[in-house]
């Protein structure tokens, strides 16, 4: 047999494909939107800004994003049909599955964007402007109240935080949010993107492509990292355990969730951006238990295995003040990156190649075939799974 070419497993530093959206330098702690660094992105822009040069490859005018905003203000309604299929979900289900569900079946319900190969700016902004409604949808009728009432004049971000809360956010909260949604809406060739480009590839649809995203988003190595965080936050209870906690963990050989990247070999630039919203937020609400905390995980983590924060380390604590329940965490990651997975949707058409790696055979060839008649006794090899 031909050998193929050495394994890449993870295919860790494998170049795929070329694309304008994003860079990260892992070696300098950069991350760049379409030639933007996300530190000026984060201090100056919104997440509508950011999906438009996500989407569009440039910054908006004024009147671009005038129009986007209110574009998407009046994408935010669900159909009925959708909207019962909410109501009928089980109260204790997985919002992340929820999520799924409910953009697979939006799919259903808006057919003109899912047909093979469609794909358009509009679903793109569809999707985005749909998913805090799903949420906030699904957070009150699990919590025994009726849906949000649709508020088109509140910004992305606010509306995402009065539809899971029921009540307005004020500036502070309200920009902790924003900023945290610029940061996390694109990342380069991550997991889900990854999966929304492949899915895409095959020339199946946007929505498609969104649903296998959020699929892979789910996982805690990738977007459930931050859910983690807080439980650990939790188990430690004070900062003068972090020590004693996360040293029995690598004892044991876990993971600490929130440190360490694929890609970033220093710190992850959205972890610096977070830690200071973590404290800032802490302080307008007068409680930095939180942010000492991670602190001092920080300290310990560093020492000890030379591991840098990423995204996942402060993200969560930001959620928790806002109050953000723990289980929307992922949720709310997805409703921000959906805006990078449409946008590499849109990219993938415009050059698409079918993605289609290889793997090394390992088993066995020339096996001779025995008829099922004859297998009295059972012959070598993997065994079903129990
Ligand atoms: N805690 C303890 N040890 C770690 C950690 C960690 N968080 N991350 C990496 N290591 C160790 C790992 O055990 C291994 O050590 P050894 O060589 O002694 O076995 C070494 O570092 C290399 O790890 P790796 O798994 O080969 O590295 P990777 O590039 O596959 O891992 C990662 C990347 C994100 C999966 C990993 O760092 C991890 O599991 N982190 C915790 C989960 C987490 O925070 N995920 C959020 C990622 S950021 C969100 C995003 O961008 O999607």
């Amino acid at each position: 047999m031909p050998e193929p070419a050495d394994v890449q497993r993870g295919l860790e530093d494998v170049v795929a494909l070329e694309s304008r959206i994003c860079y990260i330098d892992g070696k300098g702690g950069r991350l760049i939107y379409d030639g933007y660094d996300i530190r000026d992105l984060a201090a100056q822009s919104t997440f509508e800004e950011v999906a438009y040069l996500l989407w569009y490859g440039r910054l908006p005018t004024a009147s671009q994003l005038a129009e986007l905003t209110t574009r998407l203000a009046g994408l935010r309604v669900l159909p009925d049909t959708v909207l019962q299929i909410l109501r009928e979900m089980p109260k204790d289900a997985l919002p992340m599955d929820v999520l799924r569900t409910a953009v697979s079946a939006l799919a259903v319900f808006e057919p003109e964007e899912t047909k093979p190969g469609a794909a358009s700016i509009g679903g793109a902004q569809r999707l985005t402007a749909v998913l805090p409604t799903i949420l906030g949808t699904f957070h009150s009728l699990r919590n025994g109240k009726e849906p949000p009432a649709p508020r088109p004049e509140l910004s992305h971000a606010s509306w995402l935080l009065r539809a899971i809360r029921g009540t307005d956010p004020d500036p502070l909260e309200a920009r902790a949010l924003d900023v945290a949604l610029i940061l996390h809406a694109d990342h380069e060739l991550n997991a889900s993107t990854f999966a929304a480009r492949v899915t895409a590839s095959t020339l199946s649809d946007l929505y498609s492509a969104v649903t296998s995203a959020i699929g892979t988003l789910k996982g805690p190595l990738h977007g459930g990292a931050n859910e983690r965080v807080m439980e650990l936050l939790d188990e430690i209870g004070s900062p003068d355990r972090a020590e004693e906690v996360v040293r029995a963990k690598l004892a044991r050989h876990e993971r600490i969730m929130g440190f360490g990247h694929r890609v970033y070999k220093v710190e992850d630039p959205r972890a610096t951006i977070l830690r200071d919203w973590s404290k800032k937020v802490g302080e307008a609400k007068g409680s930095l238990r939180y942010f000492d905390l991670l602190r001092a995980v920080e300290g310990v983590v560093h020492r000890e295995k030379g591991l840098y924060p990423n995204v996942d380390l402060y993200s969560g604590s930001v959620y928790a003040l806002l109050g953000i329940p723990r289980d929307l965490f992922t949720p709310v990651f997805a409703v921000s990156r959906v805006a990078g997975w449409t946008a590499h949707v849109l990219e993938e058409y415009e050059d698409l190649r079918l993605i289609r790696p290889t793997a090394r055979y390992v088993g066995p060839v020339d096996l001779a075939y025995v008829p099922i008649a004859d297998r009295g006794v059972a012959i070598d090899g993997p065994k079903p799974p129990a």
